[in-house]
């Protein structure tokens, strides 16, 4: 059977929000009075991301990648695992078709960060920040989210294999 030339990946994340810390998202530092709590930096958004890349790859997830119990991972910056999970990426040959992103907060407005947060993730995988969306949403103070407890976020991409002519 040809193997297909796109793959799709979903990654989804959640940290809590806590004093303390710094408040990372998409690789900014985002001025707040809490932030994400993780063994990492805790950049909820690049954690999707990097899921929903090792997803498309059939590679697992990132704890199986980056295990949260490895002194090496600890304090991180999660833009050094999105570049490890993008070198993985094309040396199996694929590249991003493009990526749609959500963050889930009910503070702080993450808009003013969204154009830095775009250029981030595509520098960090070599590719043009005109394939990479991000989008926000409260969750209009209902559950977790909505009580400030934690953030979440999602993305889903396409991957396609540089020397397939295939599409499916
Ligand atoms: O229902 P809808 O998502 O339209 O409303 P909302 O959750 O109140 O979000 C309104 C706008 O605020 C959206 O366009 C988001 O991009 C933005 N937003 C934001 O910048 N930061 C957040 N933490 C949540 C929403
Ligand atoms: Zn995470």
């Amino acid at each position: 059977m040809a193997k297909p030339g796109i793959k799709i990946g979903t990654g989804y994340d959640v940290h809590k929000l806590v004093t303390g810390r710094k408040l990372i998202i998409g690789g900014v530092d985002i001025k707040f009075d809490r932030g994400l709590d993780g063994h990492s930096d805790a950049d909820v958004l690049i954690h999707a991301v990097c899921d929903a890349i090792l997803g498309a790859l059939g590679c697992g997830d990132i704890g199986e990648h980056f295990p949260d119990t490895d002194p090496e991972f600890k304090g991180i910056s999660s833009m050094i695992l999105l570049e490890k999970c993008g070198a993985l990426m094309r040396k199996n040959g694929y590249e991003v078709v493009n990526m749609d992103c959500i963050v889930m907060a009910q503070v702080p407005k993450i808009s003013p960060h969204k154009k830095k947060i775009q250029e981030n993730i595509a520098r960090g995988l070599n590719m043009d920040s005109s394939l990479v969306n991000i989008k926000a949403t409260t969750t209009e103070k209902l559950g977790f989210i909505g009580k400030e407890e934690g953030i979440a976020a999602q993305c889903s991409l396409l991957i396609k294999d540089v020397r397939s002519k295939n599409i499916i």
